[in-house]
């Protein structure tokens, strides 16, 4: 079998795009919100890793506060950047969940109003818009683009939560089975399906998170386990998300998962250059492997 070119994917996430460039992040508890978000942005897209790659997938929160001009500002960027024909757009709880509070007698009219405000800044661009989408962008690899967000929530308190819902499930199980000659299968989502325990956090080095931090960012149990075990049956490659702005790359009971860090947010340090991280995952030959890097970019 003829050797096939390496297919290069970024993975971008928690853009967190205003309607203006200097207005700052929504950050609960932080003296000093991070600001400069769009112009991050454009300049992570002109890095070479990006240019050079064939596919940028974004696991949500592309905008701060889900409004239309903000993902004006993102499908601006990325046409002047040249990728709009090559990016997959999952949405995060920033772009559809209520980030103050209401009343609580009307949450079916809520979750639509919610999906409602994340289709309309996805079809600016094109995008898939029922979920999960499924989407082959090269032979030997298949995306899967999950919600996993908590449509209708009524507080802030609850707007980070993550949700999959059976019936999304069950749809992405048949999906898999569809494609299950595809060797490359990647499921992305905003959310992580598996957030450790304090223990585990701190055997990995990274910051750990309180049972209740935990429980308002994460998956209801038995839908992460789910999509786990999907992962399993269905010898899915990588499961990919965003959510927790935290580099991490692990096996959970041989799944590989990927969280990638926030793409506009430096790492820390002072000058004027700063430094900017995403995951690039390289398929290479047939699509018997897949390479994950961290890569850093410095602007
Ligand atoms: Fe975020």
């Amino acid at each position: 079998m003829a050797v096939r070119k390496p297919y290069r994917i970024v993975h971008l996430s928690d853009l967190h795009l205003t309607r203006t460039a200097g207005a700052r992040r929504t950050e609960l508890g932080v003296f000093s919100p991070l600001k400069g978000m769009n112009e991050t942005f454009a300049r992570v897209l002109a890095t070479k890793p990006v240019q050079q790659s064939d596919l940028v997938i974004v696991t949500g929160d592309v905008t701060d506060r889900g409004d239309l001009p903000s993902w004006n500002v993102f499908w601006k960027t990325v046409k002047k950047a040249g990728l709009q024909k090559r990016i997959f757009v999952v949405p995060g709880n920033h772009d559809v969940c209520c980030l103050g509070a209401r009343l609580p007698f009307k949450r079916e009219g809520y979750r639509a109003a919610d999906i409602q405000k994340a289709i309309k800044g996805l079809k600016l661009g094109g995008q898939a818009t029922r979920f999960p989408f499924v989407a082959q962008p090269d032979r030997r690899v298949v995306v899967f683009g999950v919600n996993s967000n908590n449509l209708g929530n009524l507080t802030i308190l609850s707007n980070a939560m993550g949700k999959l819902g059976y019936y999304q499930l069950v749809s992405l199980a048949s999906k898999l089975h569809k494609y299950r000659d595809v060797p490359v299968k990647i499921i992305a989502l905003h959310h992580s399906p598996n957030i450790p325990q304090v223990a585990t956090a701190k055997k990995r080095g990274q910051p750990p998170m309180s049972a209740l931090s935990r429980k308002g960012h994460q998956i209801p149990q038995e839908q992460r386990q789910a999509l786990r075990l999907l992962c399993i049956t269905h010898r899915v490659r990588l499961l990919i998300h965003g959510h927790l702005h935290l580099a991490e790359d692990r096996r959970v009971s041989g799944v590989r998962i990927i969280g990638a860090p926030a793409t506009t947010e430096p790492l820390p340090g002072k000058g004027s250059k700063r430094a900017y991280q995403f995951y690039s995952y390289t398929v290479q030959g047939q699509g018997g492997r897949v390479r994950c890097e961290l890569k850093t970019v410095t602007i």
